[in-house]
């Protein structure tokens, strides 16, 4: 399908037909970026149009070792008319990036925290909402397939307990936010996905042991539902580590998010002894599930695995955490699996 509007300008939205391939863009091809694009060029559904990224070097490299278009920005990106643009700058320009693709008529992943404050995610809800395009918040996590065996696991049980450890070394590349928000939002995502519920009393430790923001973390959380759970993390550990503890009435499931072994221990008996059970894992690579579920709600103009007030709902959380900022109320009455359900 193609398009020639400019970016800004107003035009029908045509979601692609079944048998043609989504028209797709990715702007900043970083780390993230180059990722996303990688895995676009693969999957049948998407045609990768082109790459853009201000560093000209990078965004040519990726363009011809992928075969397709570099361009400069996301603006001569929309002039390629494209369906959908993922939107893997750094964070703090998500906000104006994502307005402008959303501007175009364009469905747009962005990649997580959906911005930098609570409010320019509200706007980017908001437009896109008016615009009636499709908007995926990049939360890969929940697209690993360890966690999806967790989750698995705890369907219909009495969930009492959660507890995330998400520690490794400092990253390469420093962005303009700390551990917290680049790091626990992933967590805190999960956490409100696991409990179908929303986070009402957070009880944030944080601190900026080396880096200029925090860069060690313990935040503690009550969901509206009544889960107690809890967030370990730092980029002070020499290694990476990722795990995942649910403490149910009859179960302890025990879920390693980097080797995908996940085992759920239960059947507790007077003598101390219990039940062990290793769970099946499905191999799948969490960004191609993603952007497969992205695709498909470009296509359908279903509600995506992830939606934009979901991003925004943990974005809020995780601001909240960090020092001198308000705590953060969830409505009790409306749990996130009702606002899901809220959407279709
Ligand atoms: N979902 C995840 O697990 C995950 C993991 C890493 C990063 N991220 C997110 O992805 C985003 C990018 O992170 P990264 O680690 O890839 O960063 P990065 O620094 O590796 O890449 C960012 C790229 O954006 C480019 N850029 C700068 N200004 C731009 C502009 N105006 N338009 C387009 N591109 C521009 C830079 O040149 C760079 O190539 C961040 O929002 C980050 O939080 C998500």
């Amino acid at each position: 399908m193609a398009h020639t509007a400019a970016p800004g300008t107003e035009r029908a939205r045509v979601r692609p037909k079944d048998d043609q391939p989504v028209r797709i863009g990715v702007t900043g091809i970083g780390i993230m970026g180059s990722n996303h694009a990688r895995v676009l060029s693969q999957l049948p559904g998407a045609e990768l149009v082109a790459v853009a990224d201000p560093d000209q070097e990078q965004a040519q490299r990726v363009a011809n070792f992928l075969g397709c278009q570099a361009v400069g920005d996301h603006r001569a990106l929309l002039d390629l008319g494209l369906d959908a643009v993922v939107v893997a700058a750094p964070t703090h320009l998500h906000h104006p990036i994502a307005l402008d693709v959303i501007a175009a008529g364009c469905s747009v992943l962005v990649e997580k925290p959906v911005a930098s404050t609570v409010e320019e995610g509200r706007e980017i809800v908001a437009a896109a909402r008016e615009k009636g395009v499709t908007l995926m918040v990049g939360h890969v996590e929940r697209f690993n397939p360890a966690v999806r065996a967790v989750k698995e696991a705890i369907r219909d049980e009495s969930l009492l307990s959660i507890a995330i450890t998400r520690v490794g070394p400092f990253p390469p590349r420093m962005s303009n936010v700390g551990v917290v928000i680049d790091l626990a939002v992933h967590d805190i995502d999960l956490i409100r996905w696991f409990t179908g519920s929303d986070i009402l009393e957070v009880q944030p430790q944080t601190s900026a042991a080396i880096a200029e923001r925090e860069d060690i973390a313990l935040l503690q959380f009550r969901t509206t539902s009544g889960v107690l759970a809890h967030i370990n993390t730092n980029w002070l550990t020499p290694f990476k580590a990722r795990t995942v503890h649910v403490a149910t009435r009859k179960k302890y499931v025990i879920g390693d998010l980097l080797t995908r072994q996940v085992t759920e221990h239960f059947d507790y008996r007077p003598d101390g002894s219990y039940s062990t059970r290793h769970l099946p894992v499905a191999y799948a690579e969490p960004l191609r599930a993603e952007l497969e579920n992205f695709l498909s709600a470009v296509r359908t103009g279903r509600a995506p695995e992830v939606t934009g007030e979901e991003g925004v709902s943990s974005l809020e959380i995780a601001i909240s955490c960090l020092p001198g900022s308000a705590p953060a109320k969830a409505a009790p009455s409306e749990t996130a699996a009702e606002k899901r359900r809220a959407l279709g």
